[in-house]
């Protein structure tokens, strides 16, 4: 439990309160040296007893509230220069060497608090210092009060200024260090990653060529049971359709990953933006319509011509349509909308499907996230990756009326094309 407080507390708070209590715990000690002023023999017992007691009732608070530990050390400054001015007072006001003390005091809080507390309490001590000079007759000069205090302040205001540069500095190589762990896990991420991709677009490459030859086959199987009427001829019909269907969607599987390997430079031609829109749409207009899904085009006519690598912007917007019509039920729609943003042309697909779960929200762009059982989770990034590459971005947001809605913006004034 002890161990458990010490750590909670800090290093550099436990420092302080050791420093701080070695300050006192000296000057009392040095007191069996000092010979006590006959008047005050009396109150030198008290003096020892409250003094031990103090910082065992100190050190009891620090350990039990360790989170708090600065205010207990602010709240308790008081007490120790009041420890040090007793031992002034006792010992010969402004004659003493007790006001020694006063400097490490004021030193280790400007250095622990920074200037402002430091300021303070080389003010307090000053002031404390002159009250001892004015309880004690004869008093001494007060010119070497008033150099004592200035030394003070001075002391304070350097150590404090010093403190919070060189906490400054702590901080700044704390913050560089986190960033530098942080990029250095992104990086291994992302080679894992490419490992993994150079594999898949190796397995989908191989997927590929027998997936066109079986196609071919069933295409002629299906010519031969088209000759050959009958009922079981027919049964056999519908399972080539559906053999048909799987094959498509196995093409589209490995199509994805093949692109998500193929995206290397870009090919800039200027097309106008919203002719690029068109044909990404026409390509995927009959699955919308099997699907029962309507998609309305409302393109901006005075968009300018941009240069743009036009079979990757189609690619980025068919991926987007996919994903909604992926996940829109029968009667669903998805508005496709171009419009020029200052210096953006900007491109939305929204649908109006259950938007993006809250959970998938943070890895929509991760490769190989998905939440669909034959997704590929390649999609999104592949979007992402021709919108940078074009000096855009992609954004998504769930629009209040249900749905989602995904934004690519592209700057007319021609990209980046690596
Ligand atoms: N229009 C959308 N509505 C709701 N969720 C979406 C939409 N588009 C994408 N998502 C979510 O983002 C995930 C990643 O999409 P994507 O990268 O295209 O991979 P995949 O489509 O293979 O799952 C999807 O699995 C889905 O959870
Ligand atoms: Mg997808």
């Amino acid at each position: 439990m002890l161990a458990g407080a010490i750590e909670r507390l800090g290093r550099e708070a436990l420092v302080f309160a050791v420093l701080r209590a070695l300050t006192l715990v000296g000057g009392v000690a040095a007191l069996f040296v000092v010979p006590l002023r006959a008047e005050h023999e009396l109150h030198f017992l008290p003096l020892l007893a409250g003094f031990v007691l103090y910082k065992a009732a100190l050190l009891a608070l620090l350990l039990k509230w360790a989170e708090r530990s600065r205010e207990i050390f602010f709240a308790t400054l008081a007490a120790d220069l009041a420890v040090v001015f007793l031992l002034v007072w006792f010992t010969g006001g402004g004659e003493s060497h007790f006001y020694l003390l006063f400097y490490p005091l004021v030193a280790l809080n400007a250095y622990y608090f920074g200037p402002g507390i430091g300021v303070f309490a080389a003010a307090a001590a000053s002031g404390l210092l002159a009250a001892a000079n004015w309880l004690v007759v004869p008093a001494a000069p007060w010119a070497h009060v008033a150099a004592r205090a200035a030394i003070l302040g001075l002391l304070a205001l350097a150590l404090g200024h010093v403190a919070v540069r060189e906490r400054r500095a702590r901080a700044r190589v704390e913050q560089l260090n986190r960033e530098m762990e942080a990029a250095m896990a992104r990086l291994a991420r992302a080679e894992q990653l490419a490992a993994v991709g150079r594999l898949s677009a190796k397995m989908a490459h191989e997927v590929r060529n027998p997936l066109g030859a079986i196609n071919l086959n069933v295409d002629m199987l299906g010519d031969i049971v088209r000759q050959c009427p009958g009922p079981a001829m027919s049964e056999a019909h519908d399972l080539i359709s559906d053999i048909h269907t799987e094959i498509r969607a196995l093409a589209e599987l490995t199509d994805e990953y093949l692109v998500a390997a193929r995206l290397s430079r870009l090919r800039l031609e200027k097309e106008p933006l919203n002719d690029l829109v068109i044909e990404a749409v026409g390509l995927l207009r009959p699955v919308a319509a099997r699907q029962g899904v309507a998609i309305e085009l409302d393109l901006d006519d005075v968009l300018p011509a941009l240069a743009s690598d036009g079979a990757m912007l189609r690619q980025a917007v068919r991926n987007l349509l996919k994903n909604s019509l992926e996940i829109l039920p029968h009667g669903g729609r998805i508005v496709v909308s171009t419009r020029c943003a200052g210096d953006q042309a900007v491109i939305t697909v929204a649908d109006s499907g259950p938007g993006v779960p809250p959970e998938a929200a943070a890895h929509l762009f991760e490769p190989f996230f998905t939440t669909k059982a034959r997704g590929t989770g390649l999609g999104l990034p592949i979007v992402q990756q021709i919108a940078r590459q074009h000096g855009g971005e992609v954004t998504w947001a769930n629009r209040p009326g249900g749905g989602a809605e995904f934004t690519i913006r592209l700057p007319l004034r021609g990209g980046s094309d690596d």
